[in-house]
């Protein structure tokens, strides 16, 4: 079996999915980090130079590898559960599980964080907003839904593993 996270940016799938993956002796997957290998770039350095087009198919390539794997935790980026293609993919290769916090709480973790690209600009409340607005509908199709709202990492993972 196989734990995929979903969720916005900032609502903790890396931490969370490792934590997860180390109490239940599962290997850990974070898509991002995997393709910063894979292209020897850092995310932003790869929505720079090749264009988020790019990193959306290279998201697609990596889930339709890991159709077939077994006993993996897998954090994906917040935009990766954002289309049907990568959502069916998604379903294929285990249970979904959707970190969902309130617009304010993302806001305030990823406000400062320059690593994001897709927030470098002007209003990036007003993005963040529109862009959850947008992808809530996919993210709610997870088996399970958490709200990580004032919970820590490892309540989260307590939570995840009490529901499989
Ligand atoms: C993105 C989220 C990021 C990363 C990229 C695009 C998005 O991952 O994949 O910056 O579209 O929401 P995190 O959710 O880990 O920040």
């Amino acid at each position: 079996m196989n734990i995929i996270l979903i969720g916005f940016m900032g609502a903790g799938k890396t931490t969370v999915g490792y934590r997860l993956a180390l109490r239940l002796g599962y290997r850990f997957l974070d898509m991002d980090r995997h393709l910063e290998r894979v292209h020897g770039l850092k995310v932003a350095e790869i929505f720079a130079r090749y264009g988020e087009a790019h990193f959306r198919q290279q998201e697609t390539a990596l889930l339709q590898k890991l159709v077939g794997h077994n006993n993996l935790v897998i954090s994906t980026g917040g935009g990766a559960a954002a289309s049907d293609q990568n959502l069916q993919l998604m379903k294929q290769i285990g249970s979904l599980v959707y970190l969902q916090a309130p617009a304010e709480t993302i806001f305030e973790r990823v406000s400062r964080d320059k690593s994001r690209p897709l927030l470098q600009v002007d209003n990036p409340w007003e993005t963040l907003v529109n862009l959850l607005q947008k992808r809530e509908p996919y993210y709610t199709q997870a088996d399970l839904t958490i709200d990580i709202n004032g919970q820590s990492p490892h309540s989260i993972a307590s939570s995840i593993i009490k529901s499989l």
